[in-house]
């Protein structure tokens, strides 16, 4: 069985790590892998591949920094080239990003069986543009594999029951990375004070209004005057808040980092606030509360056991929930809502048995 895995951002390397790994125990499954180059710097991509040993690219696009029209475009093109040459099985794409929605594009119009892993998400919002890639890339599936049970369960209101495809609970190929990853987590370099904040902002939902972000740094930089917050600053997050001369003085600014430092942070900090959708389950694995800052989450079985708080932007609502000190509840941590750390060995299964 061939397969064509294609990937192009940082939690997708994350995620991948994990399944290739997987694939590698089988010797029927030649996985080829593209890397579309949407997510190009070294410590957004280079890093992960070493670190995790993700078998290199055997195809590099390098197609990235463009707008969505431009990047989704030229991906679909070269992505289409791989696939006419490699005569794939299956096209496997993650979550939610360009990149995905170009190889489910390619997949559907070649006739390639398309798998999506990390299916069935909804935030409900389709002015996020990872909503947008989410719901079509479902839609041309040929098999969906959900994180959780209401990924299961918004597929079935979206009538999915009634479709030509196979929906299967796999569990979260995030925390399979958690679990293994844990023992060979790696302390930073940077200046780390006790009980510190661990903080990343980069959704565009954020980064591109200019009111949310200046909200957001601004209950940022209260906090951080009574608890360190370190927080490792994406590329795209840098360079608006130098347009906008956003202050962030009170900060430990860093460097994106790898997994391996990233698992390091989340293991050993009092609290996480992000609005990146991996971090909000790694809280969780790391049995750390979470603050989001965004207005709806997918991962809303977390809300519902009280151990992420879902602020949205606003800086008093920011500071009034960060003061409310909300603990951590350690009898959710042993509720199985995302696999426990088996998800990969599930996905390949099937797949081999489909
Ligand atoms: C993308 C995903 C988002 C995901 C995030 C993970 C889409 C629509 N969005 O957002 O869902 O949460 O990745 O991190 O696919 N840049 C660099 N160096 C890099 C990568 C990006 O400088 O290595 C800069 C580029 O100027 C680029 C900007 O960051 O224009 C944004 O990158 P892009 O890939 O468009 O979106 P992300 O914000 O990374
Ligand atoms: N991450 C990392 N280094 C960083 C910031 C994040 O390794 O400097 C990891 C994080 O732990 C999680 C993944 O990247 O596993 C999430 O990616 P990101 O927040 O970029 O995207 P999202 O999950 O929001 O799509």
């Amino acid at each position: 069985m061939k397969i064509v895995t294609i990937l192009g951002a940082r939690p997708q390397f994350i995620k991948a790590g994990s399944v290739s790994r997987e694939i590698a125990k089988y010797k029927e499954i030649d996985e080829i892998i593209v890397h579309t180059g949407q997510h190009y710097d070294a410590n957004m991509s280079d890093i992960f591949f070493d670190e995790m040993k993700i078998p290199k690219p055997d195809y590099f696009l390098g197609i990235g920094g463009k707008s969505h029209g431009a990047m989704t475009g030229q991906m679909i093109e070269k992505i289409e080239e791989v696939c006419l040459k490699e005569k794939p099985d299956w096209v496997m794409v993650y979550g939610d990003t360009n990149s995905t929605l170009a190889g489910a594009i390619v997949a559907s119009k070649l006739h390639i069986k398309l798998a999506h892993i990390e299916a069935g998400l909804r935030s409900f919002n389709m002015k996020m543009p990872e909503e947008v890639n989410r719901i079509l890339t479902d839609r041309v599936s040929n098999i969906l594999f959900c994180p959780t049970d209401t990924a299961v369960q918004n597929l079935k209101n979206e009538g999915y029951d009634n479709l030509d495809v196979k929906v299967v609970k796999s569990g979260d190929v995030m925390q399979d990375g958690a679990v293994f990853y844990k023992s060979l987590a790696q302390k930073p370099s940077c200046d780390i004070q006790e009980n510190y904040i661990l903080c990343t902002i980069h959704r565009a939902e954020n980064t591109d209004d200019a009111t949310r972000l200046k909200d957001i740094f601004a209950a940022l930089n209260e906090i951080a005057e009574q608890k360190q917050i370190i927080l490792p600053l994406h590329p795209r997050t840098k360079k608006i808040l130098k347009e906008l001369q956003i202050d962030i003085d009170n900060l430990t600014i860093i460097d994106p980092v790898g997994y391996l430092e990233m698992v390091w942070l989340i293991d050993n900090c009092a609290l996480v606030m992000t609005d990146s959708g991996g971090l909000q389950k790694e809280a969780y694995f790391f049995e750390k509360p979470c603050i989001t800052l965004r207005d709806e989450t997918e991962w809303v079985e977390l809300v519902e056991c009280g151990v992420n708080s879902l602020v949205g932007a606003d800086k008093e609502k920011i500071i009034s929930v960060y003061k409310k000190n909300v603990a951590f509840n350690k009898e959710n941590s042993s509720l199985d809502l995302y696999g426990s750390g088996k998800a990969s060995k599930r996905i390949v299964k099937e797949l081999l048995g489909f």
